[in-house]
């Protein structure tokens, strides 16, 4: 779509906002169905955005508006096999990982099912001897613990996962060590025994240099141990350059690759994910493809209007582009997804935190929002303050499931699902001051001191909330979610009219850092670096003990 024709959308949309009633109580008094009108369903999961101040009208426009800017086609695009990350030439194919059986598309004239089947068989095989006990360590001791070693989309995925699924983990237990703070890798390697250890490199590049030292400093705590010659039996692999991997000294056969059309934050379905297949076992594992592959195929094929990632994106840019809201907060009120927002952070900031079009021209409206979440009901006693009282709007994604995996707990689950609805409620009601002063009178409270305190009792309300209401975290469900996520960003990213797909923004702070190593070690002068680098680090010489 053109700008001139882009820019009429959104002068529609502005003007929309100003004439809709943002009193979104009057509007659930005024319309019984509001609820029904809003909200959605794929299969159990229900997405409501009732919550949201938009009417017909807003959600009218904002389909007319997905339709214009082509992001059907561009969907297409991406599932057939397109180079959509045109910045880096690549097809963008990871729906492809959670449909083994398929032959899927095809890229440079080969269809990459039997790739993604043979990958993943390997990953199977090798997860069943781990957790059977078939393939054991050097001094012929079973598994017990594998640490992971990779960063950004080589472990938040597999950690968001692992967490969330504990009911199902019957497996080795696992551990992930990311940060190149050298605390992180002591911290895990200490209370492991060096014979019972599987430890996995996980690195698309198998160049990131946090990866690499943490593998280097594992592979000696390995041969220190035990000897030069185990170290193949406690290593296996997960990369795209095999050669690097080989040079690392990983047997092939522990070895399981993937392809540069699966994006690092997107690649948590193939290999990226053997240390979850492990822990879990294949079948769980393959449970979650299909439930990924469920909601690949609804997107697909729903109609936007039904289309629940869809829905989710339009409502999501209407906040950040039309309302200008910075930022989203996504609270799950399920304790195993309390990584699944450090996880979005990843997939959303690094999708859709850019300035540039595709056209190499600057973006001419706000792109991704700040992403942000705690698992209720731990963050309603820390910052959901602001959320109700702060003087800025932050839309909240609350998730929530019907059921927990405790019945024994049921009281525990009641509690949270009364504190999740209660939060969005609240949100959206707020309460005047009348409401305060009456409730504070009714109270008892001395009328001087009920002057005194109403005014900070007060909530303005009309603060937008969706929910995402599911039946059971099991592994499908899970795979549904994970997927409803990266295809909402993708269809932000279409409305932003940028690559998603791509990650320029982490490559400068990279280089810098490559340079300013051996500043740090003192092996080269700070004098040539700006004043407060320079600073830094004569500071740091000053207060190094060693
Ligand atoms: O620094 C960003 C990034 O490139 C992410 O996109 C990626 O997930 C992460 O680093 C890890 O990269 P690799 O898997 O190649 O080690």
């Amino acid at each position: 779509m053109d700008r001139s024709a882009f820019s009429q959308f959104l002068d529609d949309l502005r003007a929309q906002r100003s004439s809709v009633s943002m009193d979104m109580r009057a509007a659930f008094q005024a319309d019984p169905q509001r609820f029904s009108r809003f909200s959605a369903r794929q299969g159990d999961m229900l997405l409501d955005w009732s919550k949201c101040a938009v009417d017909d009208a807003t959600m009218a426009l904002l389909g007319k508006l997905a339709k214009a800017c082509g992001v059907e086609a561009r969907r297409d695009a991406m599932f057939d096999g397109a180079h959509i990350n045109v910045t880096e030439d690549r097809a963008v194919l990871h729906t492809a990982l959670r449909d083994p059986g398929a032959s899927g598309p095809a890229i440079d004239g080969q269809a990459v099912g039997k790739d993604v089947a043979s990958v993943l068989d390997a990953m199977s095989s090798f997860a069943e001897a781990i957790r059977s006990g078939k393939a054991r360590g050097a001094t012929g001791k079973a598994i017990t613990d594998i640490v992971n070693i990779g960063i950004g989309g080589s472990d938040l995925g597999p950690v968001m996962v692992t967490l969330a699924l504990a009911p199902y983990h019957d497996g080795p237990r696992a551990h992930y060590v990311s940060n190149i703070d050298g605390a992180h890798i002591h911290d895990t390697l200490a209370g492991l025994d060096p014979e019972t250890t599987l430890i996995i490199v996980a690195s698309k590049t198998f160049t990131t240099v946090e990866t690499m030292t943490n593998a280097q400093t594992a592979k000696r705590w390995i041969a220190q141990a035990l000897g030069e010659k185990a170290v193949g039996h406690h290593f296996a692999a997960v990369s795209t350059a095999l050669d690097l991997v080989a040079a690392f000294g990983i047997e092939a056969d522990r070895v399981f690759g993937f392809w540069d059309w699966v994006g690092g934050r997107y690649s948590v379905w193939g290999a990226i994910g053997l240390p979850v297949m492990i822990a879990i076992g294949p079948q769980r594992f393959r449970q979650m493809l299909a439930g990924a592959h469920e909601m690949d195929e609804h997107f697909r094929t729903a109609p936007l209007s039904e289309n629940l990632p869809a829905l989710l994106g339009l409502v999501g840019w209407w906040h950040r582009v039309v309302c200008l809201y910075p930022a989203r907060a996504v609270i799950p009120y399920d304790q195993r997804l309390s990584r699944l927002p450090a996880y979005l952070q990843q997939l959303d900031m690094e999708s859709n935190g850019k300035s540039t079009s595709l056209d190499g021209t600057p973006v001419i409206t706000p792109t991704g929002p700040l992403v942000w979440g705690e698992p209720g009901t731990n963050g309603q006693h820390a910052f959901f303050q602001l959320l109700h009282q702060g003087t800025d709007i932050i839309p909240v994604e609350f998730l929530v499931a019907a059921n927990g995996h405790e019945p024994e707990l049921q009281y525990h689950q009641d509690l949270l699902l009364a504190n999740c609805l209660a939060q969005s409620e609240a949100l959206m009601k707020g309460r005047t001051l009348e409401e305060a002063r009456t409730q504070m009178l009714a109270g008892g409270m001395d009328p001087a001191k009920v002057e005194k305190l109403a005014p900070h009792r007060v909530f303005s309300g009309n603060r937008p909330s969706i929910t995402i209401l599911y039946r059971l975290l099991d592994p499908a469900t899970l795979g549904r979610l994970i997927a409803l996520y990266e295809h909402r960003v993708f269809v932000e990213g279409v409305l932003y009219n940028i690559n998603s797909f791509d990650q320029w923004g982490v490559e400068l702070g990279k280089e810098l850092a490559t340079r300013l190593l051996p500043v740090v070690e003192g092996k080269e002068s700070a004098a040539d670096r700006d004043a407060s680098t320079a600073g830094l680090v004569k500071q740091i010489f000053d207060l190094k003990e060693r």
